[in-house]
């Protein structure tokens, strides 16, 4: 077994750190919060996450799992340090590397023994050679470092179950001998490897991200037009994704996509391919669909009431930009609920975890359930496909609102059930 030190813990660092703690490596997590170091040591993860909570405590109480905010403590005994530090994106659309490069030379300051570097976060197409260049240039202790590409392909929510069971791990190295020591740190998962050199890697991901936004994208015009002719997407995503050449996964319509990953890696592989004079227009119209889609929805809701929603009361269900996370950025609920407040409605919002939209505007009225939501509202708007909303004794909940509208902004709802104890329900892609 490795010892193995993570800096950062936002998602990716956390998860793995502590997956990796679990399949019994010895594992110290970095970050320079010194708040969040202290509430994880309790066992308390900063983030939501199902899950999470449960190995963070195991692993702690093992001994196998440990966080602090001092890079030496952690390099201490570790032979791989994972770079799982996040790369926002920057005003021009391409990816900020300052946390990337920070790292590199906290690890070139602080390295004592030999070690390998995996880069986790996800960085544009060249970056490993930057890090091993910084880590060269700054290196104090003489000793060899590695630097190997290892994309996450988890999703928020999904986190735990997706490093258990992932579809493949990525191990992008130009050393034979760091690319080994990866898959032997992985091997306990038995997930599939695909060994390749360190830009393949890291292409791999961007260019897995931007396939799988395309194909929201694709899905989301297709809906359009089957609103427009009568057809039935869901119907539509059913049997093309039979073909197991395209598969059923990710066809579903919506409001677009949301997230911390694909609006901010789309956009950065539009800007790689733009400052390399290659065309990637496929990505660029995901990119724009994405924009118009939740626009479209706000149309759609402005045009039930004949253009005007002026003192309209609207309720919205879900504001995280998918279930079972907290996570908001980039969420179409926010574009939705800034665009309704502009036109002059009044908006109630529930979302079972997210309590707090911050910044958009004091005159957002926060509820307790969705029965408190909708209670005297003109529509109500489903935002995010919440298991608790389509659990929800609808034909109960029908008393509540003044209008009985549903707008189903994620195709989840049954209109034949809800049809029948009396809500008037629209969906994506299918004509009511
Ligand atoms: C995504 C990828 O799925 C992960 O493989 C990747 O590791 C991660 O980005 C990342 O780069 O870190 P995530 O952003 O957590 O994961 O969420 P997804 O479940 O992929 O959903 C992304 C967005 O697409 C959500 O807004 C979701 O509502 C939307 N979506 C997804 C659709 O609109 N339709 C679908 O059929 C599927």
């Amino acid at each position: 077994m490795t010892n193995v030190a993570v800096i950062g813990t936002g998602y990716v660092g956390l998860v793995t750190g502590v997956v990796l703690s679990e399949i019994g490596h010895t594992v110290t997590c970095i970050d320079i919060d010194e708040k969040k170091v202290e509430m994880m040591k309790q066992g308390k993860s900063p983030i939501y996450e199902p899950g999470l909570d449960e190995l963070l405590v195991k692993n702690i109480s093992k001994n196998r799992l440990y966080f602090t905010t001092n890079h030496k403590e952690a390099f201490a005994n570790s032979e791989i340090v994972l770079i799982a530090v996040g790369t926002p994106q920057s005003e021009s659309g391409a990816a900020d590397l300052q946390y990337i490069k920070q790292a590199a030379k906290d690890i070139a300051h602080n390295v004592t023994n030999d070690t390998v570097v995996v880069v986790k976060s996800t960085v544009p197409i060249g970056t490993n050679d930057l890090v091993e260049n910084i880590i060269q240039e700054n290196l104090v202790a003489n000793v060899k470092v590695d630097v190997v590409s290892n994309p996450e392909f988890l999703r928020e929510g999904h986190a735990i179950h997706d490093t258990f069971h992932g579809d493949r791990i990525a191990i992008g190295a130009e050393s034979k001998e760091a690319g080994d020591k990866v898959e032997e740190l992985f091997a306990p998962l038995n997930v599939p490897i695909v060994r390749t050199n360190r830009r393949s890697a890291e292409m791999i991901k961007y260019a897995a991200n931007a396939f799988l936004a395309v194909k929201i994208s694709y899905i989301n015009q297709i809906a359009n037009l089957c609103e427009q002719l009568g057809a039935d997407v869901d119907a539509v995503a059913d049997g093309i994704g039979m073909d197991h050449r395209i598969g059923r996964a990710f066809l579903n319509a919506g409001l677009g996509y949301g997230g911390s990953c694909f609006p901010k890696d789309t956009e950065a592989l539009a800007y790689l391919a733009r400052e390399n004079e290659v065309d990637l227009s496929i990505v660029e119209a995901a990119i724009l669909a994405n924009h118009r889609q939740s626009e479209m929805f706000t149309k759609k809701i402005i045009d039930k009431f004949q253009g005007n929603i002026e003192g309209k009361t609207l309720a919205i269900l879900g504001v995280a930009f998918k279930p079972n996370t907290d996570d908001i950025r980039e969420a179409p609920s926010l574009k939705i609920i800034s665009s309704l407040l502009k036109q002059g409605a009044k908006v109630k919002v529930f979302d079972p975890v997210v309590k707090d939209l911050g910044y958009i505007n004091p005159s957002i009225e926060y509820c307790d359930s969705v029965s408190d939501c909708i209670t005297d509202v003109d529509a109500t708007l489903l935002v995010t496909e919440w298991q608790e909303f389509i659990d929800c004794d609808w034909e109960a909940l029908i008393k509540y609102p003044k209008v009985p509208l549903l707008l189903d902004g994620r195709n989840a709802l049954s209109i034949e059930r809800l049809s029948i104890f009396g809500w008037d329900i629209d969906r994506i892609g299918i004509v009511p």
